[in-house]
């Protein structure tokens, strides 16, 4: 069974740049990849740039005046243009990188909130968050002893905005800090509205984009975030480097996080002072590599157009729930199609999420079993565990159909 879908998709020519897809797995079946809400893969573009910055101009940033420093810092800086870009920040200066989602959120812990917080104070999240934007403000919360309240999720799988603003109107909420899309529901929140309403309270608001810059167009600006945070590897970048976006009058007012070269002005003594901005938060020698890798991510989604990504993306994800809603015992959870990424978590009757990975690995087919981060959304759920599917711009309706019928296998060979 296949669709024909209506976007002017070239998911051949897509999947020829992405060298991991076209090996065996097991040296016996193709590889199908449904876990990249875990990770994505990526394309010659990227790998070929890590390649060529450690073959030809591998040196140190921004001490050096000799030729390959030169190159590595014009690289360097020149990935945080192309990253301001991308997600249309006003300024390069707004554009710190770091390794990753979990590593901006904690940076906002620990200085802005750090500073900022007090007892009295409150800090919304919500309960369908990854575990890197519950525990970062847990901790500071057990020092502080200001209060985190959690956004409930309804039976939609969906965040209800009334108790935010009830919540809102209770007054001493400082920050809200949310996901922008579930890496378990696949829920869309509509962190336009959320920064909209938290302003009006006189909140700050913090988006975890893990999961959601892979996928959509991102304008910070559009959105009227303060702070937004994301990782290069699940969007064809490489691991070890993330971003986090912040407005630029916040991140000027905010101490250091972590203290060392390059984050400083003039070190004395009897103190110190600091560089200005993005430096003051990029202590030590930075993640190279990973930058320039991480700029050349950009240039490989920028290339197929953001809004064509989401549209493709949108048809596939439709595809697939509607395959299996098909299966007979397989629940997934979340909202449809239509308010929901590129994520599928299912349970399927009373086989264990990680049976099914282990077998639909054997068939090749490669998606994520566990909680995913998220214990406190399976608390909710009434599972400890799901099995996630998870999409990206290289996945096709024939490797969904095999996904449904290796599922098929899998109730087989549990009934037998
Ligand atoms: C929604 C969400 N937030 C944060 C993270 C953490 O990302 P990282 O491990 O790259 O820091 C993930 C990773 O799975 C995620 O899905």
């Amino acid at each position: 069974m296949s669709i024909n879908l209506s976007s002017p998709w070239d998911v051949n020519t897509i999947r020829a740049e992405f060298p991991i897809l076209h090996q065996m797995h097991h040296d016996q079946v193709p590889l199908i990849y449904l876990d990249n809400a875990a990770s994505s893969q990526k394309p010659r573009l990227v790998i070929d740039a890590l390649d060529d910055y450690y073959r030809r101009y591998n040196a140190n940033v921004h001490r050096g005046v000799h030729k390959l420093s030169e190159a590595a810092t014009e690289a360097y800086e020149g990935a945080r243009v192309k990253i301001k870009k991308f997600i249309n920040a006003g300024s390069k200066r707004e554009v710190i990188f770091t390794r990753g989602t979990t590593e901006s959120i904690n940076l906002v812990a620990q200085t802005w909130g750090r500073a900022n917080l007090k007892p009295g104070d409150v800090v919304i999240s919500s309960a369908m968050e990854h575990h890197s934007n519950i525990v970062p403000w847990q901790i500071l919360a057990q020092e502080k002893g200001f209060t985190i309240k959690y956004l409930p999720v309804t039976g939609a799988g969906v965040l209800d905005l009334d108790v935010l603003r009830g919540w809102l109107a209770e007054g001493n909420v400082r920050l809200v800090t949310v996901m922008h899309v579930s890496n378990v529901l696949g829920t869309v929140n509509p962190v336009a509205e959320m920064a909209k309403l938290a302003h009006e309270a006189g909140a700050l608001i913090l988006v975890d984009g893990a999961q959601s810059i892979p996928h959509m167009p991102i304008d910070v600006q559009s959105l009227d975030v303060d702070f937004f945070a994301f990782s290069g590897h699940k969007m064809v970048g490489p691991t070890g480097i993330g971003i986090l976006y912040g407005k630029r009058h916040l991140l000027e007012a905010m101490p250091p996080w972590m203290g060392g070269g390059d984050m400083i002005s003039r070190v004395r003594l009897d103190g110190s002072t600091w560089n200005d901005l993005p430096y003051k938060f990029e202590a030590g020698t930075p993640i190279i590599a990973g930058a320039i890798g991480l700029g050349f991510a950009v240039d490989y989604l920028s290339s197929l157009g953001m809004e064509a990504v989401h549209a493709y993306e949108q048809q596939l994800t439709a595809y697939a729930l509607d395959r299996l809603a098909e299966v007979p015992g397989l629940t997934v959870y979340g909202p449809d199609a239509s308010q929901k990424g590129a994520v599928a978590a299912f349970s399927y009757g009373t086989i264990h999420p990680h049976d099914i990975a282990q077998m639909l690995d054997a068939d090749g087919i490669a998606v994520r079993a566990g909680h995913h981060c998220a214990m406190p959304l399976h608390d909710q759920l009434g599972c400890g565990a799901t099995a996630r599917a998870s999409f990206y711009i290289y996945n096709t309706t024939a490797e969904i159909d095999a996904l449904i019928e290796a599922l098929y296998k899998v109730k087989q060979a549990f009934t037998a």
